[in-house]
């Protein structure tokens, strides 16, 4: 059953809402327009479809893995503030960092309209905002780090040096929280080109093929990159959002698998996401192939709370029967 909380946006705020993100993160983008299903899909998004689905799924999923009233959170790539508002609703405090002005300012908005007084943004330039968020929460400080749908906009060494600084940063029994990441290993790339096979191609193939998508504005936002240079086309492959795997976290924590602490197979975001093909076929051929890969990283997103070893927390990942949520129909035997 999919787990639904009070609404709490009024008629008047949700049209607040939806001004306040038209005149500052949308000014000059295509959905600015408004005269299509599209546009005003988009537009949804980020005035509350984000929003109601942080607190439908992912606050509660958090909660079972962190006292929430007492714990203070850094979160990385806040955007227009979906995630920062629902979860300082019900924090002690969030600090949220971003490279991207207008998407703080919607957020600012956001915070005003709801009341939210416990959140501090932060806009820093991408090269600049590891560094001046660790000089802000030394190593071992911060209660929860938290990258929701963040690190599939990264570039490699970003995302490599991102999971490195969030992990020094916990305080010993901390948690870092990476959600709502396509997955690479997926057959169908669902986040950006919408096209078969996506994420299996090289940087070189992706960008010679990347105009067949039937997505206008990403298609046509690579096109104009590379018409540009090559190098404004892998830089605009990179930030439209490419998959994440279990390698970078590997090569950047080591193996994680004794630290998670929930992951997507928990009841609340198989609420959410359900179990569709493409997680059946990638959890089916790990265990097939007897891969030693934790669980979390075998779904099409990735869904994980890591704890730092040695605090007093004692709270793991809850036992359930993860053949009974797969059913790997695909290959029975
Ligand atoms: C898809 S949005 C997610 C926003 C928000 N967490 C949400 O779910 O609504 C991704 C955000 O990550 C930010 N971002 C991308 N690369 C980043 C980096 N290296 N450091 C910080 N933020 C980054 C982008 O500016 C963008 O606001």
């Amino acid at each position: 059953m999919p787990h639904t909380r009070t609404n709490i946006l009024s008629p008047q705020v949700e049209r607040d809402l939806r001004a306040a993100m038209l005149e500052t993160y949308f000014v000059g983008k295509w959905a600015a327009k408004d005269d299509c299903d599209g546009s005003r899909a988009e537009i949804y998004e980020h005035v509350r479809r984000r929003f109601d689905m942080v607190r439908n799924w992912f606050v509660p999923w958090v909660a079972h893995a962190v006292d929430l009233p007492r714990t203070r959170i850094v979160e990385i790539g806040c955007g227009t503030g979906s995630t920062t508002a629902a979860l300082a609703l019900e924090a002690a405090h969030v600090d949220a960092y971003d490279i991207d002005g207008p998407s703080l300012a919607a957020a600012r908005r956001r915070l005003d309209l709801l009341g939210v007084r416990n959140a501090t943004l932060h806009q820093h330039a991408p090269e600049r905002l590891l560094s001046t968020m660790l000089a802000e929460h030394p190593p071992g400080s911060v209660d929860m780090l938290l990258c929701f749908a963040v690190l599939e906009h990264c570039k490699h060494n970003e995302r490599i040096d991102t999971l490195r600084t969030c992990w020094s940063m916990l305080r010993p029994g901390g948690v870092l929280v990476i959600a709502d990441t396509p997955n690479l290993l997926t057959y169908w790339d669902a986040h950006t080109f919408h096209l078969p096979f996506f994420n299996q191609l090289s940087v070189d193939l992706a960008l010679a093929y990347a105009g067949r998508s039937q997505r206008g504005y990403i298609r046509d936002a690579l096109l104009g990159a590379l018409a540009v240079s090559r190098q404004a086309g892998e830089e605009k492959l990179a930030r439209l959002g490419r998959g994440v795997s279990y390698h970078e976290f590997e090569l950047a924590l080591g193996d994680v698998g004794a630290d998670i602490v929930g992951d997507g197979f928990d009841p609340e975001p198989v609420s959410f996401y359900g179990v569709n093909l493409e997680t059946r076929i990638l959890f089916t051929y790990a265990k097939r192939k007897g891969l030693p890969i934790p669980p979390a990283f075998l779904r099409e997103t990735i869904d994980v709370i890591l704890r730092k070893p040695g605090g007093a927390d004692a709270r793991r990942l809850r036992p359930r029967d993860l053949d009974a949520i797969v059913r790997p129909l695909v290959d029975p035997a």
